[in-house]
């Protein structure tokens, strides 16, 4: 139904719903197969080269994974082990690159990097995030809400806390927009998205889907009711360290804990986090920041991040079943 082939995926407001829709569809089939056995392999002979300017856990290992899975081979360059934005343009790494590989994954700071790599390259190019947006994140996100949901997608309602100005809260605000959904971004008003590039396309899109959207300061208004709770680091990647300081004075209010899950005021409330997340004391590369501040968790606390709530590892999971349908859809024979 939907021909998705040689298209590449950089970010959500490339798609129609209806075809979002259909990769995600296509992750739940494949997820499926992988349990049941019956995986057929449509990316035998493809060669897939996977550039990370910034580091990564889940979106390195489901790429490489889900290639694998499905009989590709792939070429993994570390943040500092490729020429690109160093000694060559992108546009020249696009052309060698396209010359040897049938398609490109890359994670880094620019949006416009991952553009231009699609524009040069001659094949599918897929963004494993950017400052701007992380679309494949978004594809593992609304899965795991159908799996962990009686309701379709556009009945579904989530807030998320935090640092809604980062690629979670971009990616976030427009996903929900797209499919219909009540959308909440909860964060203090100097952490909003960007009205030109990011809400004012949000609110274009609820005007068809019917999506309900609020950007607020009102952590109480923000969170009543909603079937998700979500929340990202509050420092992202390529940010400088002395943000930190700020950030946890500025965002403490906005934390997840049970206080804030009894806000919602229902009781099935779920957590969701794209990880990795930056949470206590245990958490090893927080430590001295924890000293210095006296916080026992920033952006979650324990209680709620262990809890039977907590759905963090079943969207890890996921990031494998759409990054390899966004891989089939666009690559697959
Ligand atoms: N959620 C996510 O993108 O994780 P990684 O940074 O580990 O890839
Ligand atoms: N906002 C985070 C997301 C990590 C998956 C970052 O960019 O570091």
């Amino acid at each position: 139904a939907f021909n998705l082939r040689n298209r590449s995926f950089l970010k959500e407001l490339d798609f129609t719903p209806e075809e979002f829709r259909y990769l995600i569809k296509l992750a739940a089939d494949l997820k499926a197969a992988k349990y049941a056995g019956t995986e057929r392999q449509r990316l035998r002979g493809k060669n897939i080269a996977l550039i990370f300017e910034k580091t990564s856990t889940r979106t390195r290992c489901a790429f490489e994974v889900g290639a694998l899975d499905q009989g590709a081979h792939v070429t993994y360059l570390d943040p500092s082990g490729s020429q690109m934005g160093h000694k060559e343009s992108v546009k020249d790494t696009a052309r060698v690159l396209g010359r040897m590989y049938d398609g490109i994954e890359f994670r880094g700071r620019k949006q416009a990097h991952v553009e231009e790599l699609a524009a040069h390259s001659g094949v599918p190019v897929w963004n494993g995030l950017t400052d701007e947006w992380h679309p494949t994140q978004m594809l593992a996100d609304m899965l795991t809400m159908t799996e962990h949901s009686d309701k379709p997608l556009h009945q579904i309602s989530y807030a998320y806390l935090g640092d809604a100005r980062n690629n979670m809260g971009n990616s976030l605000l427009v996903t929900g927009a797209m499919f219909g959904m009540d959308v909440r971004l909860v964060a203090p008003r100097s952490l909003w998205p960007d009205e030109v590039a990011v809400v004012k396309p949000a609110r274009e899109l609820a005007e068809t889907t019917g999506a309900r959207i609020t950007v607020t300061e009102d952590v109480a208004e923000g969170v009543r009711g909603v079937d998700f709770l979500y929340t990202d680091v509050w420092v992202s990647m390529g940010e400088p360290k002395e943000v930190w300081a700020e950030r946890i004075e500025l965002l403490m209010p906005y934390q997840v804990n049970t206080a804030l899950v009894a806000a919602t005021g229902n009781p099935a409330v779920k957590f969701m986090h794209c990880l990795p997340a930056f949470h206590n004391r245990e958490t090893a590369v927080g430590d001295e920041l924890f000293v210095k501040t006296g916080h026992e968790a920033l952006e979650v606390t324990e209680e709620v991040f262990e809890s039977p709530r907590s759905i963090v590892f079943d969207q890890a999971e996921n990031r494998l079943h759409t990054i390899k349908a966004v891989m089939v859809a666009t690559l697959g024979g």
